[in-house]
């Protein structure tokens, strides 16, 4: 059985949100933007518009706001949701300094409570797009797009997980669990590094679910670490992630 993953989780980014305090201050400064854990370059992947003003755009999992700030300064109003009141005492704290007016809110990217079809634009870098189930945040972002809105989201690609050892050790050439019936990870009781609890699907099920759903996929990406990468990033290796695809993005639309 899957654990309790929404306390869970928001209990692990509230204790860890002052270790991301200077990531996110050197993230809010980026411009170009960077993505992911290997830092990909905006210019080599667009996952943003270029011209996003007058559009509505809300980030799922929004964190430290870094993303919600990229939007708001292409000229989108911004609505940034998140679990963990100390994340969002970061993203408020930037906000300020940086002189941003983003609409911060706390709770759950599965069932944010905002209004049916307001926005144009969504988003989710590592946030409700690994930390909550699939078949529960995706009908969440259908229902806040308005038809022909655009849901953009980044997390850890199926292979990276598979290759991942079960006591959260850094990943390496072995398959380490099944693929068959994927749903994610608890990585609560591991030796290295214990985090929370992450989903992921296979690359058939992604699919199936967004057909479900009603999503059009417009594009898909699968990332590797730029050239020259180094050291290990959220316990995968440098050689490893330049061999294999470490993130993915799917690119998806609601049909007019
Ligand atoms: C790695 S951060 C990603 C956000 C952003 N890219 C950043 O790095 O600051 C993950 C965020 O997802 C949030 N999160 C986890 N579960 C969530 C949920 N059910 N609803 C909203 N936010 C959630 C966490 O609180 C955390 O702030």
């Amino acid at each position: 059985m899957q654990p309790d993953h929404l306390t869970i989780n928001r209990d692990v980014w509230n204790a860890d949100a002052a270790n991301w305090v200077a990531f996110a201050q050197n993230r809010w400064r980026l411009d170009p933007p960077e993505w992911g854990n290997w830092g990909n370059t905006e210019e080599s992947l667009n996952l943003l518009p270029t011209d996003m003003a007058g559009m509505n755009a809300i980030e799922l999992g929004c964190g430290t706001g870094y993303v919600s700030y990229w939007m708001h300064r292409r000229g989108a109003h911004v609505t940034g949701v998140d679990i963990s009141a100390e994340q969002l005492s970061t993203a408020r704290g930037l906000a300020a300094a940086h002189g941003a007016d983003i609409r911060l809110i706390e709770g759950n990217a599965e069932a944010t409570g905002l209004p049916d079809a307001v926005f144009d634009f969504a988003i989710s870098e590592y946030g409700a797009s690994i930390w909550c189930p699939a078949d529960k945040w995706l009908p969440e972002a259908w229902r806040l797009l308005r038809p022909g809105g655009r849901l953009v989201f980044l997390g850890n690609h199926p292979l990276s997980l598979l290759c991942s050892p079960l006591d959260g050790a850094p990943a390496n050439l072995t398959l380490h669990r099944p693929y068959r019936n994927m749903w994610g990870a608890d990585w609560t009781q591991v030796a290295f590094e214990p985090t929370g609890v992450c989903f992921n699907l296979t690359i058939a099920a992604w699919w199936t679910l967004f057909a479900e759903i009603g999503f059009d996929v417009t594009n898909y990406q699968e990332l590797y670490a730029p050239e020259g990468a180094k050291g290990t990033r959220a316990a995968v290796p440098a050689d490893w992630a330049s061999s294999y695809p470490v993130e993915q993005v799917w690119h998806l639309m609601k049909p007019e």
